[in-house]
């Protein structure tokens, strides 16, 4: 049997909501547990985490009646989700543990997730999240000073700005008045 992680591998790269440039492999320069902390506020911490983007993509895949738009929140959910494993494999090692908790330790909760009650609120929702994704990644990129964990922070961000301009080409499509 194929091993699974390639078998994934190969779908991911497969998905038309992602930048062109493949994954680097997951690596870091040395332990650090200051940076698996930071890497804890983009992992599960409130909106601009991926754990919650996950959660709204889905949410917003499942209420959408829009195909166009119902199938780009999968795609880019599943993208969020490789982002969570990629993060996962460098707070683990950096010393960390991939728990899904807030940076204050509270437990992440399904509060965290921005709902919204119709498609076009939805829309301006998944760009808010990723704008504020985009930003988070940036100060981290500041703080965070592994060649290895910069490298993997700088990939993740080409993809949230492809998402940026995917949910803004439709909110310019569907939502115009
Ligand atoms: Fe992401
Ligand atoms: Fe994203």
């Amino acid at each position: 049997m194929k091993n699974i992680e390639e078998l994934v591998d190969s779908f991911i790269d497969q998905l038309p909501c992602k930048a062109d440039r493949p994954y680097p492999e997951m690596k870091v320069e040395r332990e650090n547990p200051r940076y698996a902390k930071l890497l804890m506020d983009a992992y599960a911490d409130g909106g601009k985490s991926e754990f919650t983007a996950i959660g709204q993509y889905m949410h917003h895949h499942f209420t959408i009646e829009n195909k166009e738009i119902a199938d780009t929140e999968f795609c880019i959910a599943l993208i969020e989700m490789k982002h969570l494993e990629m993060l996962a494999d460098l707070i683990t090692k950096l010393g960390g543990n991939p728990k899904f908790k807030r940076t204050n330790n509270a437990w992440w909760d399904g509060g965290e997730v921005s709902y919204g009650d119709t498609t076009c609120l939805k829309l301006k929702l998944d760009i808010e999240a990723e704008k504020a994704a985009i930003e988070g990644y940036r100060l981290l990129l500041s703080e965070i000073h592994d060649k290895y964990v910069q490298q993997a922070l700088c990939r993740i961000l080409e993809d949230e700005e492809v998402h940026l301009q995917l949910l803004t080409a439709l909110l310019h499509k569907h939502c115009r008045k």
